[in-house]
């Protein structure tokens, strides 16, 4: 028999899902219906999301099966690397997203995040994606805890330059002020979160009474403490992903496994009805 806590771990594939530790019996749309009443009586939830919210979005995950790490060094992404080697740091950038970035478009995943928000269903977006499709989508409070690759920041000057203002045909690119090396504006791996994304991000740990996990590993530090610090403060977790991830043993209290348009998608439907 399983505890309450454990009872509330369920998930949508109606398979059995066992470990030594225990047995949980699926059932099905109980899972969204209890996931709906935790959003419809939840004073403050908040959406923590990670790479495979894009993925339908044409954006590659990171790590797993056709992840970015298994064809790219991440090493590339290292601010040491940067600094040293800016011109084949640029062009692996410039390969694996600039070259996507005119082309991907928010999914129905992003535009229902955006919709909940509007429906005050959610407070806003914690993010560790630096696509800034939830901006496209509409959200108006996205905290983005990895930066964003939008804007180019020039380590002389500090100046912020929109990306579409920049030619990437020569790399690496200058800023127009100055002459400095410009560099995304995204968080390399060696790097500090800004201040700011880190503030506001730990402060909805504190406060959120739910979190809506969509599409992360929970493997990178410290973004991966956020959800976990939220659910030691008493919240909520229900989880979306494909496979279960690193929260979805201790952490999530709902796993509804699936791909993030569907299940959100399922989960709008059963908020509504
Ligand atoms: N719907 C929902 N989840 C999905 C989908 C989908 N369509 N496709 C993949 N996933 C899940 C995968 O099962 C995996 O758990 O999305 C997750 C993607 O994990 P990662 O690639 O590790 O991405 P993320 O967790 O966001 O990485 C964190 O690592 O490389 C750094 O800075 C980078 O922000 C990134 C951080």
């Amino acid at each position: 028999m399983v505890n309450l806590e454990t009872a509330l771990y369920i998930t949508a594939t109606g398979r059995t899902y066992s470990d030594k530790n225990r047995e949980i019996e699926i059932v099905g749309n109980k899972d969204y219906e209890e996931a709906a009443r935790l959003i419809r009586d939840a004073t403050r939830a908040v959406a923590f999301t990670g790479a495979g919210i894009s993925v339908e979005s044409g954006i590659p995950p990171f790590r797993g099966e056709n992840g970015l790490w298994n064809k790219y060094d991440p090493a590339t992404f290292d601010i040491s690397y940067f600094h040293e080697y800016p011109s084949h740091s640029w062009e692996v950038m410039r390969d694996i997203f600039y070259e996507l970035f005119g082309r991907v478009k928010p999914n129905a995943a992003h535009y229902i995040l955006a919709e909940m928000e509007a429906r005050k269903l959610i407070h806003g977006v914690i993010t560790q994606n630096v696509d800034s499709l939830h901006h496209d989508a509409g959200n108006k409070t996205i905290h983005e805890f990895h930066g964003s690759l939008r804007k180019l920041l020039c380590l002389n000057c500090g100046r912020l330059t929109k990306v579409e203002n920049v030619d990437l045909a020569c790399l690496p690119p200058k800023c127009v002020k100055c002459g400095g090396l410009l560099k995304p504006n995204a968080v390399f791996f060696g790097e500090s979160i800004p201040g700011h994304a880190h503030r506001a991000a730990f402060g909805e740990a504190d406060k959120a009474d739910l979190f809506i996990i969509v599409g992360t590993t929970g493997e990178v530090a410290p973004a991966n403490m956020i959800p976990r610090l939220a659910r030691e403060n008493g919240a909520k977790i229900i989880e979306i992903n494909t496979e279960p991830s690193s929260y979805t043993d201790f952490v999530t209290h709902i796993f509804l496994q699936g791909k993030a348009t569907a299940v959100l998608e399922q989960l709008m439907q059963t908020i509504e009805t």
